[in-house]
Formats: C-alpha cells, structure tokens, sequence
C-alpha cells in the first residue's frame, strides 16, 4: 500500500517538475454555461502548474459565478465584458500578452459567434486579435451540440487551426445522457500542456511541403489541371508551424492565403515545382509531397490560341512530367520523405507500391471515391502507411487533424532507431 502510494507521489512530482506549464500567459475565456463552476478548478489546475490565469468572462457568465471566485483563484482581476474599463486597449494588450486563449467552458452562442468573426464583447474581440493558439472546451446539451448550424461552425473553426478538446458523452446538467458534457478540467490543462509541447516538438528542423495542382499549359489561354484546391498541404503547414518547423511552402495555383511565416513559393507547372522543390532539397531535413502534380504534359505548348475551327476533333500529345517523389528518393539520404497516393481502387496495395518504389518513409493513401475524401472538400480519410508495412487507419477527419496526424507520424518515426 505505502510504496504504491509513494511511487503516485513520484508521479506526480516528475510531471509538475517537467511541466512546460511553467510562466505561460494563460487567457481564460469563461462563457454563459452551466459547467462555469468548474472552471474554478481548470484555474487552480493551470496554476498548480505553474502558469499565469487571466479570466475574461462573458456577461451571462457572471450569471453562474461570481468574478471574485476567480479573481481570488487566478490573484488576477477579471476582465469583464464591460466598455467601463478601457475596452479598447484591453482585447489588444490581453490578445498579444497571451501564449495560449483557452475557452472552457464554451457555449454554442460563443461558438458560433467566433466562427462568424463577431466581436461584440471583450472574449469575443480578443480571440479576434489573438494570434496564439485558441482551445475551445465546448459544454452545452447533446442537442444543441448535434445541431447541424453548431457542427459547421466547429468545422470552420477547426480548419482555421483552433483546437477542440471534448466535449464528452456524460450526464448533462437537463439530466439527460449525450454527447455535451465539457471535459473534465484535468483533461483540458492536460491538453494545454500537449498544445506547448508540441509547439516544441519541431523546434529546429525544416520541412518542405508541397501543396495545391499544377498547371501544364496547352495554350495561351487554356491548361490541363486537376482538382486539388490545396487545403491539405496548406494545413501541413500550418500544423508543422505551430509546432515550431520551420517550413517551406512551394505550392501550386490556390485560392488559399498563404500562411503566415513560412517560407512561400508559388510556381505553376510540374517542371516549375520541380525546380524550386530540388534547389531547397539541401535546406531540409524532410520533405511532405502534397501537391496534386500532374503526370503528363502538353509535348507542344502553343504560343497563342489553339483555334476551334481546326476541325471536329483535335489530337492532343502528351508526355510524362518529371516524377519529383522518385528523384527526390533516390538522393534524399537520411531526409525523411513523404508521399501522398490518391486511388479509386486498391488503395492498400498501390500505396505500398508507391512507397517501396520511390523510397519513402511514410505514404498517405488517400481513398478519392469514399464520401468527404481527397479534392476540395475539408475533411479526409486516410491511411498512413509506413516503410515497415504498418498501416494506421482513420475514420473522417478535417484536413488540420489528419495533417496534425502526419505530424505525430513523422515525430513517432523520428523517435525510432
Ligand atoms: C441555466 C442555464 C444554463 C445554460 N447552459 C448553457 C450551456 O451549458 N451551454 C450553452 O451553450 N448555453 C447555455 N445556456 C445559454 C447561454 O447562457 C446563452 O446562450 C448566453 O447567451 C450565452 O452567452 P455567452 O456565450 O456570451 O456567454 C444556459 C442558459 C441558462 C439559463
């Protein structure tokens, strides 16, 4: 009994000694839900370990609990919403002093409030101008949450990059079971933690990730392309950012913003990307092939306007684009390379010829014909195979998990021998 009880201790201690916790600036956004009381104990969690709490709390919030609960809790004032003290100043000064904004609990009004970029009161108006992490701990009741309007606005939320732990399946405050529940508020601080070590995971190392189609010119005016909007790679990016690689992003034609603070090029055919991808080769340590490059090209490119009245039919001549995966798996030593393969059939099976043929280390196998899988949707389903034939399988996932799951991958072969 006493030496399991002194090894829990043990536990304990390690982690709050190694706790990454330590000095960050934590905001903490307190919504109009019943599950208020308990971020009462996500405060004195976060100081437990370490960090700085500063609550901002929503006018319905202080309908649940009294600001002085936290304020003693958090030896910080609470920011109300309130124009009295100095709004103004107050979302920017909070927003760019914050390591991380955490809302628990999160009502579906906030929610969705923060999709459509509203910023009617201070919580709302500092995660507008907050650039650092935002985790969202949803609480509300299983039919709110399952509302079509609510699931859409956390999908934009969580392509956008914020993070969302819970909610959980549970008793709920009606009495009622269902999905709602907010996590329990040792499960919330542990992910804050998980956001600032991953943050760190990557510090150091450089990656290239290729994103978006390419175009092969047929004429002046016309191309030959493919349907990749470039969502997939442009969230490997921002996921590899946020956990401190430094990346380089060649990317084809997209309508996408180009991420803050990575490396941009933007090139237009498959000889282009091909260019610019073995010129930064010797900068990287690893190397993500999202883009949707095409196989073939144009043999004859014409210099102005193929003219419609060249008859019924006309005869186009292709030839293969420069295969960049093989090229790089022939000369990428210890690099690490990933490769993407988009089927309609034998997705198993084409990949792991993919993979063995072009010497990569992890294959993405990317089944197209299933529903909300591969080009311009925002979610995907995908396989992540690697070299030693072991194959991870996910259910329907948006586009930032699934690249937050290659970026466990690749840190998980990192680790191995
Ligand atoms: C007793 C009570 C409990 C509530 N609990 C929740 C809840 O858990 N989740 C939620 O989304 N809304 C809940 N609401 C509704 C919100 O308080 C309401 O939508 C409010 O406008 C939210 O404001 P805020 O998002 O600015 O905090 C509750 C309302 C009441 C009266």
């Amino acid at each position: 009994m006493r030496s399991s009880a002194g090894r829990k201790i043990c536990q304990v201690r390690f982690k709050m000694e190694n706790s990454n916790l330590q000095d960050k600036n934590i905001l903490l956004g307190i919504t109009g839900s019943i599950a208020a009381y308990k971020s009462a104990e996500v405060i004195r969690l976060l100081r437990k370990r370490k960090a700085k709490v500063y609550p901002i709390m929503t006018r319905a919030a202080t309908n649940f609990v009294h600001p002085v609960t936290f304020q003693s809790l958090a030896s910080q004032e609470v920011v109300l919403d309130s124009f009295s003290k100095n709004k103004e100043i107050k979302h920017i000064s909070l927003s760019s002093l914050a390591d991380l904004f955490l809302i628990a609990p999160a009502t579906a009004n906030v929610i969705g409030k923060i999709a459509c970029g509203i910023a009617d009161d201070i919580l709302t108006t500092t995660v507008l101008a907050c650039q650092s992490p935002v985790l969202i701990a949803p609480a509300m009741n299983h039919r709110m949450w399952i509302n079509p309007i609510l699931q859409q606005n956390v999908k934009k939320l969580k392509s956008l990059g914020f993070k969302f732990v819970g909610p959980m399946k549970g008793k709920l405050a009606s009495g009622e079971v269902g999905e709602g529940r907010m996590s329990e508020p040792s499960q919330i601080v542990d992910y804050v933690e998980k956001i600032f070590s991953f943050e760190k995971d990557f510090r150091g190392k450089t990656f290239l990730i290729t994103a978006g189609p390419t175009r092969e010119r047929l004429d002046r005016v016309r191309f030959l392309s493919n349907y990749s909007t470039g969502k997939m790679g442009y969230a490997l990016a921002e996921e590899g950012k946020l956990r401190g690689a430094k990346i380089i992003l060649i990317s084809g034609p997209t309508f996408l913003n180009v991420p803050s603070g990575v490396e941009f090029y933007r090139v237009e055919s498959a000889e282009q990307m091909k260019s610019c991808v073995i010129e930064k080769f010797p900068e990287v340590d690893g190397v993500i092939m999202a883009a949707a490059v095409a196989d073939f090209t144009p043999l004859k490119k014409e210099r102005g306007k193929i003219k419609k009245d060249k008859g019924e039919k006309i005869f186009l001549e292709l030839k293969r684009t420069p295969d960049i995966l093989a090229k790089l798996g022939r000369i990428k030593q210890d690099k690490i390379l990933v490769g993407f393969c988009a089927e309609t059939k034998d997705l198993e099976k084409e990949a792991k010829k993919k993979l063995k043929l072009k010497n990569l280390d992890l294959i993405v196998a990317n089944n197209i014909s299933s529903p909300g899988a591969g080009f311009a949707v925002d979610t995907n389903v995908v396989s992540l195979i690697d070299k030693k034939g072991e194959v991870k399988s996910f259910p329907k996932l948006t586009k930032r998990e699934v690249a937050e799951k290659i970026w466990d991958k690749i840190k998980e072969m990192e680790n191995q021998p």
